[in-house]
């Protein structure tokens, strides 16, 4: 266990900084999560090293020989894309069935040409100053320059009038932190090249917002919540002390009262896990997490993620009132903070991808991916409702390699000069590919 927290100190990170939203107390950090990090200091520095091999660019020049071919592989399918009834194609040609079938989160980066970024800072009004690295100040661009081929097959590039196609009439939900607002920013601006969405609703805190595309009469809402259960914060003399009580067995009514209405939930949940917590079941606490009291059991990160998903997932299960609604998990992204952690000089400026071999699969990130997919395939077994479905985009493979999409220094906060984000996604960059592989994914379902 004490491996299993000394890998995860590089998502550690997250904690109390990154995942704030803007009017959050970022740095309300207590004394013991301080000393937690500390402890694990040596810890990441060492791991850092193990993650990445000193040559990573070997092998990617090797894969320079594919371009030419995926670039024409690439082409015909774009080409494909824009015949009129692809979305709603039932042709059960085996090559369709093969694509069908193909695991499209298994593959590697491959270079692409620049085309192949879907905006920039001028044609989307909405992407959020943080994630704006160019604007910022981010001078290398090369990391817009790869798409993600999936091994046995191609994995089509992003067209927004497929996707609002199948979304026409429908509600869409991101459930999640400041991670799953990142991914909806980037569906915005990449459906925004089609239709410009209306800014419908937005709450005091900018938690929750609701965008709308006339034409396509279709909705779409991120609805915050960091684990997906109900997670309180122990307040100490009025502020935050970043420790929080969680209900292992409560959904976070947040979304579990609005997601009735929703034709599309996209859940995701984990970077808030990594800090100080205190389980409790059916009211009674049952152990912590990072607390070390010698009265209660403590638990690696793990645990408390695997009821939160099992928790979520079986209540939308059971959740007579809601549509047949697809659900969407999307995998742990992973954070690639190096030789140190947020707040220790951790940073990330590499300006290409690493290969799968430089990957440590062993990882905490990695072990986290496995029990999100575990518990979906769990439910997927226990469907109750027909037209129910749960299904997967498995980013996490894919973003494990993408060390250089993170703003980094470059997320434009004067206030914290000095700090750097390696958790968030710089917009364009390799966030975008997550909604590719969800329009894959929602053309399947
Ligand atoms: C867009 O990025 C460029 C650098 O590529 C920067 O000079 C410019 O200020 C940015 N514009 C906006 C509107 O963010
Ligand atoms: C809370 O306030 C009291 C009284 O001002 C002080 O004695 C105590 O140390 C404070 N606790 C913490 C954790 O800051
Ligand atoms: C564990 O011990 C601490 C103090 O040592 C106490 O405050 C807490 O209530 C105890 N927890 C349980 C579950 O007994
Ligand atoms: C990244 O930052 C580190 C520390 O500031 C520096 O030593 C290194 O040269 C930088 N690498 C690149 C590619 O800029």
């Amino acid at each position: 266990m004490m491996e299993n927290i000394m890998k995860s100190s590089s998502t550690v990170s997250l904690d109390m900084f990154h995942i704030c939203s803007k009017r959050e107390r970022c740095f309300n950090s207590g004394t013991l999560v301080p000393f937690i990090l500390t402890s694990l200091f040596v810890a990441s520095i060492l791991s850092f090293f193990l993650f990445y091999s000193p040559y990573p660019f070997s092998v990617l020049l090797n894969q320079y020989s594919n371009v030419v071919q995926n670039q024409q592989a690439q082409n015909q399918q774009d080409h494909l894309n824009l015949q009129p009834n692809h979305a709603t194609s039932n042709s059960k040609s085996p090559q369709n069935e093969e694509e069908k079938s193909c695991d499209l989160s298994n593959g590697h980066w491959v270079p692409a040409l620049r085309e192949s970024s879907y905006y920039s800072n001028s044609s989307c009004r909405t992407i959020p100053d943080s994630k704006n690295c160019f604007k910022n100040g981010r001078e290398d661009s090369d990391f817009l320059d790869w798409r993600w081929k999936p091994e046995k097959c191609e994995l089509p590039s992003f067209d927004p009038r497929i996707f609002l196609h199948i979304v026409r009439g429908k509600k869409m939900g991101f459930i999640g932190d400041s991670v799953a607002r990142n991914h909806m920013e980037s569906l915005l601006c990449l459906l925004s090249q089609e239709e410009s969405p209306k800014d419908v609703h937005k709450d005091s805190e900018d938690r929750f917002r609701t965008w709308y595309f006339p034409n396509y009469e279709f909705t779409l809402m991120i609805l915050w919540s960091r684990f997906l259960i109900v997670g309180e914060e122990r307040m100490v003399n009025g502020t935050g002390s970043s420790i929080f009580d969680l209900q292992l067995d409560k959904v976070d009514e947040d979304w579990a009262k609005p997601i009735s209405s929703l034709d599309y939930a996209i859940i995701s949940a984990g970077q808030w896990f990594f800090r100080v917590m205190y389980l409790h079941e059916h009211g009674k606490p049952v152990g912590c997490v990072y607390c070390r009291e010698p009265n209660l059991t403590d638990y690696n990160v793990v645990f408390p993620i695997r009821k939160a998903f099992q928790t979520a997932f079986s209540f939308i299960n059971g959740c007579n009132q809601c549509r047949n609604t697809v659900t969407l998990l999307r995998t742990f992204a992973p954070a690639h903070f190096e030789n140190g952690l947020w707040n220790t000089g951790g940073y990330c400026n590499r300006t290409a991808p690493v290969t799968q071999e430089q990957v440590d699969f062993k990882s905490f990130d990695w072990e986290l991916r496995n029990i999100q997919i575990e518990e979906l395939e769990r439910v997927k077994k226990e469907v109750k409702r027909k037209g129910q479905k749960f299904e997967v985009v498995d980013v996490t493979r894919a973003m494990l390699m993408r060390p250089d999409g993170h703003p980094g220094a470059y997320w434009g906060d004067k206030w914290m000069k000095g700090y750097n984000d390696c958790t968030h996604w710089c917009m364009p960059g390799p966030i975008d590919f997550w909604n590719e592989l969800m329009l894959a994914v929602l053309e399947r379902v």
